[in-house]
Order: C-alpha cells, then sequence, then structure tokens
C-alpha cells in the first residue's frame, strides 16, 4: 500500500538512480498525536525522505473504532482495530505506540521489540514502569525503542542527554515538564485568578489529562523525572521511591508572599547527583526559584530543562511540552532516527543495556534518601494570633537546629488567625519534614504546616 503522494523520489534524479529502500511505518493509535505525525509527515514529505534517501510508507493504523471520520485523509483499508496485529505485522519496519496506557500500549510495544521491530514511543507512563522489560526486550528481539516524545515534547532533551551531551556526568537535571502545571500557576501568578477558575480554564483549552491527577498531583512530572533520571544516571528509580508533591495546595498567598521575596513558584522535577557520594536522588516538588534563574520566566504551557554536565556546565533548554505538533516532531524525528537505524547509517548511542541491564557503571550511583537532601525552605502556617506564639514556633525549630532566615506575618486582628511566613537558612529535607510534623501539633497551629522548597541550584 502507497500513499498516492508526489515525493521527492518522483522528481529528482534520484528516480533514475537505485530504488530507494521503502520503509512501511504502522501506527498504534491515531489520536491527537498520531493524526499530527500522519499529517507533518504528508506535509514534509519530500525533505524528509531527500535527508534520509528512503521513502516512507505511512502503511497501516490499528484504532478504537476504523468507521470514526478523522481529519486526516487516511484510507478506511489501512485501518484495523488490533493494535497486536500492527504490532506484529511482518511488512512493518517501525511500529510507533501512540494510544497510551500501561496495558495493552504494553503488550503491543512488548510484541513489536519482541519481533525485532523499531519502536517509537512517546508513552512516558509506560516506560517509567515498564523500562527495564521494555529495554531487555528489544535487547532480545534485536529492535529499538525510541522515546523522544515522552519527555517535554517538541524539545529533543532525550538526544541532549543521550547524544549532544554524552560527555557528562550529570549532578543536576531540573525542569517545568507539566505543561498544564506551569499554565495554572502562570494564570494564578499573572492573573490573580484561583487555583480552582484557573483549572476550569485549563480544562476548556483540554489541556488536563483525563485523569487530572496524573497533572496536578505532580505523577506525569515523575515519569519524565524518572525517564531523566535513567538516561543521566542508568538507573530506574521506582515511582514509589520517588517523593511527588503536586499544587493542589498552592494558594494566591503563596504566589504572591514567593513573588514579595523574590521568587516564582513552579513544579519542578528534580534529578540530582551528590558529585561526593555520587547518591542520585528524584523529585518532584513545587518550587521557589530565584526570578533571575531563566526557568522562573518560562511560563504558559512552555517547559524549560536546565541540565548541568560536569564538562559542560549549565545549559537550558526551552520549547512547548506538549501539543499535536510538538509531540510530533519529536515523533518525526525518532522516525528519522529508525530509519538511519534501519539503512544502517547512523543510530543513536542506544539507551537500552546502556548500563549493562540492572546495575550503572557509575560509580556509586546509588539512591539517595531523603536524610542526604538539604536546601532552603518555605514554610505557610496558619496559627491563632496570640502572644507566645512565634516563640512557640521558633522553639521547635531551634530545637531540631532549623535556623529561621525571614518570618512575614500580614497584619491580623489579635486573637483571630494569622498567617505566618516562614523561610529557612539551609536544612536537612528528613529534619525539616520533622519540623512540621512537630508544628503541626502545637495547639495554636491551626492546619498542617505547608511547606515548600526554594530552589538554591548554583545555576
Ligand atoms: N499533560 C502533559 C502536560 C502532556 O501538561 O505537560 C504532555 O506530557
Amino acid at each position: 500500500m502507497r500513499l498516492p503522494v508526489r515525493s521527492f523520489f518522483s522528481y529528482s534524479p534520484f528516480c533514475k538512480m537505485a530504488k530507494p529502500r521503502t520503509i512501511n511505518i504502522g501506527f498504534i493509535g491515531l489520536g491527537i498525536v498520531g493524526q499530527g505525525v500522519w499529517k507533518h509527515i504528508q506535509r514534509n514529505r519530500a525533505e524528509l525522505e531527500h535527508r534520509l534517501g528512503a521513502r516512507l510508507v505511512l502503511h497501516s493504523a490499528a484504532v478504537r473504532d476504523p468507521a470514526k471520520k478523522r481529519p486526516v485523509r487516511i484510507s478506511r483499508s489501512r485501518l484495523c482495530s488490533d493494535p497486536l496485529a500492527v504490532a506484529t505485522d511482518p511488512k512493518l519496519d517501525i511500529v510507533c505506540e501512540l494510544m497510551g496506557g500501561t496495558t495493552l500500549a504494553k503488550k503491543a510495544t512488548l510484541a513489536a521489540l519482541r519481533c525485532g521491530k523499531i519502536v517509537v514511543s512517546a508513552n512516558k507512563a509506560l516506560l517509567c514502569q515498564s523500562g527495564e522489560k521494555i529495554f531487555q526486550a528489544a535487547k532480545k528481539g534485536g529492535g529499538h525503542f525510541f522515546f523522544e516524545a515522552s519527555v517535554a515534547g517538541g524539545i529533543p532533551i532525550i538526544k541532549v542527554i543521550r547524544e549532544g551531551l554524552v560527555a557528562n556526568r550529570f549532578d543536576l537535571i531540573y525542569g517545568i515538564l507539566n505543561g498544564t502545571c506551569n499554565y495554572i500557576l502562570t494564570r494564578m501568578d499573572c492573573e490573580g485568578l484561583t487555583f480552582d477558575e484557573t483549572i476550569k480554564e485549563a480544562r476548556r483549552l483540554g489541556y488536563v489529562e483525563a485523569d487530572e491527577s496524573l497533572d496536578l498531583d505532580g505523577w506525569d512530572t515523575a515519569h519524565k523525572a524518572v525517564i531523566l533520571g535513567y538516561l543521566a544516571h542508568g538507573k530506574w528509580v521506582k515511582l514509589r521511591q520517588v517523593p511527588v508533591e503536586g499544587i493542589r495546595r498552592i494558594t494566591l498567598e503563596d504566589i504572591g508572599w514567593a513573588r514579595d521575596l523574590g521568587y516564582k513558584i513552579k513544579l519542578l522535577g528534580i534529578v540530582s547527583r551528590d558529585a561526593k557520594n555520587g547518591k542520585v536522588f528524584v523529585r518532584v516538588q513545587p518550587t521557589l526559584i530565584s526570578k533571575t534563574k531563566i526557568l522562573s520566566h518560562v511560563d504558559d504551557v512552555f517547559n524549560g530543562i536546565s541540565v548541568t554536565g560536569d564538562i559542560v556546565g549549565t545549559t537550558v533548554h526551552i520549547g512547548r511540552g506538549a501539543g499535536q505538533d510538538a509531540t510530533a516532531s519529536a515523533v518525526i524525528s525518532d522516525i528519522t532516527d529508525a530509519v538511519s537505524t534501519l539503512l544502517g547509517k547512523t543510530s543513536p548511542p542506544p539507551a537500552e543495556g546502556d548500563f549493562g541491564g540492572k546495575t550503572s557503571v557509575i560509580p556509586g550511583a546509588e539512591l539517595a534518601d531523603l536524610s542526604d537532601i538539604s536546601g532552603h525552605y518555605y514554610i505557610r502556617l496558619s496559627v491563632v494570633d496570640k502572644p507566645g506564639v512565634l516563640a512557640e514556633v521558633s522553639a521547635v525549630m531551634a530545637k531540631l537546629g532549623v535556623s529561621i532566615a525571614s518570618v512575614i506575618q500580614p497584619k491580623a486582628t489579635l486573637g483571630k488567625k494569622a498567617t505566618l511566613i516562614l523561610t529557612t537558612h539551609s536544612s536537612n529535607e528528613k529534619i525539616i519534614q520533622e519540623t512540621c510534623r512537630n508544628l503541626k501539633r502545637l495547639k495554636s497551629v491551626l492546619n498542617a504546616p505547608f511547606l515548600l522548597r526554594i530552589a538554591d541550584f548554583k545555576d
């Protein structure tokens, strides 16, 4: 089956030369992203085929409802409803898994890899959950798994870490990895809208995942951070080992206080490695980030990632992290890498088995725990406004050796509720959590303390 599209080969001198190899591509899922990939390959076919020296055939797709009308032109005969049929079709060279989910998508991905195919995927949840199994299957079957679109949409961050910065060890990678949360925090900051008002708008614009918790509670960011952690350190950190906090408890008040203190609040995925002991830590947390940092100005649905290598220093990457076109751009980049691999031209350094399977070859790339992490903190307390409360709060902190850097108390009426905004000097994550537990026990503290981290990254 071939698309009736006039390609580069039909009018270039190549048509007189040896026939270029035909690469058959199958899709599992033809939703927003799949249709974008299909559309943009059609649109830029001539240039792509010229660069690759191969003919790209969008061969077939598995979709839930083959009879459904789609904005992309595709003949009904190319559609089926069985993902496994596409995954194992011997005519296909490349399978793009763009259906999402972790059940059927996993079966189809593993089946295609076992057949020795190249799988291109945007499925961060699946990769985070089953990365080890996927790369083992690729190795065993002789196939490959490419996943540029799984992190930060159109920003080629996988290539950056895997190829461009391959000479480096990565002491710190942190970034805004979820466009929806960034949109919400930006609108709260710039327009003074509450979280509830902003989320309604985000839903209306179709930004929020069907399972809202993925975005709002930080899980989508965690999936992406785990993938970055694997690329950088060869470790599949389990999701349960990642402290994950979302943005639901952030108020306009927090955003306002952060602004007054010279910060913006961003949800960050952070992969850090202690240069002294080599321990790696992956976490997701809303963070106060200084307005002097580039990432504090990455707003709306944009993503931004700061990558610090021991040789290169710090590089910063910004772009659209989601949406049809940005994600399609990343998927097509993987398709072109897959074609080069199939033609035996070049292939990206493998991610699979980079570090010899289960164990990292990076000396000491062990996981850190909370007691290895330290930083500066922002604590919001709701307290009774009466004499001695501030002394009680500071006594709890002093007992655990937490040094207060600043205190703000907006004017309150004596006897009523007051808000206290505290920032701390450098402290330890385990100790600060214990501090919050102890503060919560005070009668004068009315709600669970709200804790945010203040970024003290050098770059
Ligand atoms: N829900 C994700 C986001 C989509 O908002 O960034 C891209 O992974």
